[in-house]
């Protein structure tokens, strides 16, 4: 008998496939890394093609490792990086252009004339609870349709189709050119900046400014539901797919934060912090994004507040590979647990530029309070240090928009293991930290997507009562100490700005 279910969780920096049983428990994982495609300074790109063949590689592996057979699987889910661009052609599969990059910025000057306006970078924000980044999907689609020549009139005439990832991975698993399924849940559509977030439906008007044909939009469907099977041949045969979930509002649904005030930290390739606002869609007056949690068949949507932080984890792979001040990304705890504090170094990773709080696409990176006393361990306490402070700058913009002040939070993603981290996220936060047992809970709530629209679970209490405390760190630095280092931090953040003309 079926008595698992799988999540694909297509992530930046690789693919994952992970098999979980009836309590939540991972039963196998197969990962591959895909290559970072940096063409110039501010570009990032991926290749879909290896992403779709990684897929495909991942969730065979991730059978082979259980000693598991696809009809031991009862159904499929899917999780992604989101707001990652791809078009493509109906007929062959075979994508435009590469995948442009959430992190890839070159879309700056569309969007800086997109906000030239009386509402400037609040254009949209009434209607896709969004401001005017070079972070959303949108302006991508607009970049290849403008300098991929053609690609507007094919667009127009239905030869080629958008997805992000998850309609990119959707599309290819349900058979390709042979009648893939073109569909995307309304987390990953909120990503867009094309999507009225109260409809749930594609926004002609934005479409229309940004010449967006809207025969390439794939169909906004529920996050839970099934939308078809894995084609017939292949891993997965015959299968259902049955829920899409942008990896964070994954983890969050995986963290069960389920109930409106609840609030989660994934520590990925960057950081993102989402509280569950409920049915109520809260407009942000803080910086902060209004996006979908999700929609669960047809029930009310869900939604939240989320604080974006473009980069945290991947400033660890940067210190590994540009720097090669770190042998491995784990070696940093060593390194940083080496000296008491950051000598005085403080470092603001803006690659990308400041995501939230600040939505400044002209900020840079600097490493500010230098002096010859600074070593090794400084800056790799600086780098996680600048994780913990870009929390707390969302979390208290969290804090004013609803005016209740978080109690705690939960965190979950790849760098939790680091106990440093951690203590010094519950120090600098003044609140504690709780680390869930399943602490990759971005699969687990695709996972959760999937097995609630086959009646594997039967409800959300399923998902509450597998939820289960693994650590928690309390503050313990002293007020006066936590304010002293943030003021730090953001006259810090200050010396970043208006970097770029
Ligand atoms: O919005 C970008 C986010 O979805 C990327 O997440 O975990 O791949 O860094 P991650």
């Amino acid at each position: 008998m079926a008595s698992y279910v799988a999540a694909i969780d297509q992530g930046t920096t690789s693919t994952r496939c992970m098999i979980f049983d009836h309590s939540g428990r991972v039963v196998s994982v197969d990962q591959v890394e895909h290559r970072q495609i940096f063409p110039k300074a501010g570009w990032v790109e991926h290749d879909p093609v290896e992403i779709w063949t990684n897929t495909r590689q991942v969730c065979a592996g991730a059978l082979a490792k259980a000693d598991l057979v696809s009809s031991d699987v009862v159904a499929v889910g899917i999780t992604n990086q989101r707001e990652t661009t791809v078009v493509w052609e109906k007929a062959t599969g075979k994508p435009v252009y590469n995948a442009i990059v959430w992190q890839d910025t070159r879309t700056d000057e569309i969007v800086n004339a997109l906000a030239a306006g009386e509402d400037g970078q609040n254009r949209y924000q009434r209607k896709t609870g969004l401001p005017l980044a070079t972070y959303f999907s949108g302006p991508k689609v607009k970049w290849i349709l403008d300098n991929v020549e053609g690609t507007r009139e094919r667009a127009e005439r239905g030869e080629l189709l958008f997805g992000n990832m998850d309609t990119w991975v959707l599309w290819n698993c349900t058979g390709g050119p042979d009648g893939g399924l073109h569909v995307t849940d309304p987390t990953n559509a909120s990503r867009t900046m094309l999507m009225d977030l109260e409809r749930l439906a594609w926004d002609a008007d934005i479409c229309a400014e940004l010449g967006i044909p809207m025969a390439m939009l794939p169909e906004i469907r529920s996050s839970s539901e099934v939308y078809g099977k894995f084609r017939e041949r292949g891993v997965f045969a015959g299968i259902p797919i049955s829920g899409i979930l942008g990896d964070q509002q994954a983890a969050t649904f995986g963290q069960a934060c389920l109930s409106p005030g609840e609030a989660k930290n994934t520590y990925g390739t960057g950081n993102f912090v989402l509280l569950n606002t409920g049915t109520e869609r809260v407009i942000s007056e803080n910086g902060l994004l209004t996006t979908v949690g999700y929609k669960i068949g047809g029930n009310d949507t869900v939604y939240c507040l989320e604080g974006s932080i473009a980069v945290t984890g991947s400033l660890v792979q940067w210190l590994r590979d540009n720097l090669g001040l770190i042998a491995s990304a784990p070696e940093i705890e060593q390194v940083a647990s080496s000296v008491e504090d950051n000598g005085g170094a403080y470092f603001v990773p803006a690659f990308s530029g400041l995501f939230a709080p600040h939505w400044r696409s002209d900020a840079r990176g600097a490493i500010v309070g230098l002096t010859r006393y600074v070593n090794r361990g400084h800056l790799a306490r600086a780098v996680l240090e600048a994780t913990a402070f870009q929390t707390r700058e969302v979390i208290e913009a969290m804090n004013a928009d609803s005016g209740v002040p978080l109690k705690s939070l939960k965190v979950d993603g790849g760098m939790v293991g680091n106990e440093l981290l951690m203590q010094f996220q519950a120090d600098i936060l003044g609140v504690p930290v709780i680390r869930p047992v399943v602490a990759e809970t971005t699969a687990l709530g695709a996972a959760y997507a999937a097995g609630l629209a086959v009646g594997f679970w039967e409800s959300e209490e399923d998902i509450r009562s597998n939820w289960a405390k693994d650590k928690q760190w309390d503050p313990k630095m002293p007020t006066e100490l936590r304010e002293k280092e943030y003021a730090q931090w953001q006259k810090a953040v200050s010396k970043t700005l208006d970097w770029v003309d």
